[in-house]
């Protein structure tokens, strides 16, 4: 597939127009930031683990009913997806306290919830990402109720899903933040990516976190994470 203008560059990605005017190109890049872009850095690697990651994790969600953007693979770095319009909201699922979470509630990291808990974030870098509720997301029209709706309950069939997925493989899933998109006909989908940018994985056993937290918190060792999550999905 031809590859034509540059549609948009964000933090971590850049997607390309292509032939047709359905379908986009999404390339990884190796570039990191956290902190709304305060903190910026490379992680050798990540694009392509990212890439492969997220198409990995899409194509089981499909498979178990959550519908997604994921078209093709067509590089380590590059996937061709269909053309959405982002929903403006990050939602966030929560199994286990950490981050954010930790700090407003003033809860240990590693404390269960004793429900698993969905925040939403109205994405916007000038404003540092709010948090929102359902009445901000009515009143803005970011979404309607039905489809708000909607993003709950795929967001809660992702959580298990790739919960299930991950137990398999000695990964607990603390938490994750998705993205969703609307196509030309209406159709919700799940959008973005699903990986160590996204996601905190903890080993099950030793705890450890094989994610970005690794990047955030100045911890070494952070190629060596995202290389783990590869292998341990994709078995290289
Ligand atoms: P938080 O604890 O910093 O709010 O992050 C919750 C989850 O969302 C964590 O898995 C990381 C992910 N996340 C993103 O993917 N993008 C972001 O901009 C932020 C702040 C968090």
């Amino acid at each position: 597939m031809e590859t034509r203008d540059l549609l948009y560059e964000g933090k971590a990605k850049k997607v390309f127009a292509t032939d047709d005017p359905q379908l986009v190109l999404v390339s990884y890049k190796d570039d990191a930031t956290a902190f709304n872009g305060e903190k910026k850095g490379t992680i050798l690697g990540k694009g392509a683990i990212n890439n492969r990651v997220t198409n990995h994790l899409m194509r089981l969600l499909e498979k178990q009913g959550v519908p997604t953007h994921y078209v093709r693979e067509l590089s380590p770095t590059d996937t061709l997806v269909r053309r959405v319009t982002i929903v403006p909201l990050e939602v966030i699922v929560r199994n286990v306290a950490a981050g954010s979470l930790s700090k407003r509630l003033g809860l240990a990291e590693g404390t269960p919830m004793k429900k698993t808990v969905l925040e939403f974030c109205y994405k916007d870098d000038a404003l540092g990402d709010p948090m929102v509720n359902e009445y901000h997301i009515a009143a803005m029209e970011w979404a309607t109720p039905a489809e708000l709706e909607t993003i709950c309950r795929y967001s809660l069939t992702v959580n298990r899903v790739l919960g299930e997925y991950l137990q398999d493989l000695n990964i607990q899933l603390i938490d994750f933040k998705l993205e969703f998109g609307k196509t030309d006909a209406g159709e919700l989908v799940l959008a973005d990516e699903i990986s160590p940018d996204t996601c905190r994985f903890w080993d099950t056993v030793t705890h450890e976190k094989l994610d970005k937290d690794r990047f955030r918190r100045d911890m070494g060792g952070v190629e060596d994470a995202y290389q783990e999550i590869m292998k341990r999905l994709l078995g290289e």
